[in-house]
């Protein structure tokens, strides 16, 4: 059982995460959006060989030595509520037969888990439809296929699912990676760039350890650059993240979630143009594309 103090080392260790999770970085005036220096090959070996370790049970408190981390140097507010989603029982299974009707379903019902926010979100995909249809993805973050389904009703050719924990969705156009996995694939020429990237209400769990994940103050900044590193040039990333569009502070709900205040948005959008920011509820839909 690791010690949380044992975590600073580790997750200042090489390789190292580098402008990815330095904070202190600023959009400039004559730029569109915050400009970074990815080293995409560090993060695709931080993602085989995470710098933080896995707790289980998951922490209920983020260890002290990295709280200016977790919490943008004070910049975000701090409160509690607890939950342990690292699964060990059997993988989740959709059958055949489930996703046939999740299909036909999506047609004239809102399949989605989240009620009228993944109908937000669906309608955000729907506008982008032409620039969807026989194209090959990445969906972040799944428990149930209500996003690969509606990608699938809107002409999307193939999705990989990525998760920490592995699931099993039974349809020749779906299929589940490890995010280490893929990576390591796309080092090794085996897999292609993908033409986008879909996730809804996952990466704001990045690094918090809920889901088993290895405790990572930068998590969810690490997650959206190593998406960065798995698009093509111009590629679109749909992403769904609580928002308090509007505010510069965002919240640390540990280890529940974050909630995404200006100042924080400005970090995991880094290298992203900023097509569109959405609003559906509790979180909103940001539309970035990948511009070089
Ligand atoms: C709240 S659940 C919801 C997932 C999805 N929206 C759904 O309805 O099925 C969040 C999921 O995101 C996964 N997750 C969060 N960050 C991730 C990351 N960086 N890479 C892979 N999986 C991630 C977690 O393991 C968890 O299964």
């Amino acid at each position: 059982m690791a010690h949380a103090g044992e975590d600073i080392d580790r997750v200042h260790s090489f390789p190292p995460c580098g402008q990815i999770c330095n904070f202190s970085m600023h959009k400039r005036k004559e730029d569109p959006f915050l400009r970074k220096d990815f080293n995409c090959k560090d993060m695709f070996l931080r993602l085989k060989n995470p710098p933080g370790k896995v707790f289980k049970p998951p922490l209920k408190k983020p260890p002290p030595e990295l709280l200016l981390d977790f919490t943008q140097n004070g910049s975000m507010n701090l409160s509690s509520m607890y939950f342990d989603g690292s699964r060990q029982g059997p993988k989740v299974t959709f059958t055949p037969k489930q996703i046939k009707t999740l299909l036909t379903n999506d047609k004239d019902k809102n399949i989605g888990s989240y009620g009228a926010e993944s109908n937000g979100f669906k309608q955000v995909l729907y506008r982008y439809k032409d620039q969807l249809k026989e194209k090959t993805g990445i969906v972040i973050g799944s428990q149930s296929p209500w996003l690969e389904v509606m990608l699938l009703n809107l002409g999307v050719k193939h999705v990989t699912t990525v998760d920490y924990n592995a699931v099993f969705f039974d349809h020749p156009q779906l299929s589940f990676e490890l995010m280490s996995d893929l990576a390591d694939k796309i080092t090794k020429n085996q897999s292609l760039l993908m033409d986008f990237a879909a996730s809804f209400s996952s990466l704001e769990h990045s690094g918090l350890g809920r889901y088993g994940d290895p405790i990572n103050p930068h998590g969810d900044l690490e997650a959206a650059a190593q998406i960065w590193c798995m698009l093509k040039p111009g590629a679109l990333f749909y992403l769904g993240i609580p928002v308090n569009f509007g505010t510069p502070v965002g919240s640390l709900v540990f280890n529940a979630h974050r909630i995404y205040g200006e100042a924080r948005i400005e970090q995991i959008t880094a290298n992203y143009e900023i097509l569109e920011r959405k609003p559906v509820g509790m979180h909103g839909v940001l539309v970035l594309k990948k511009t070089l």
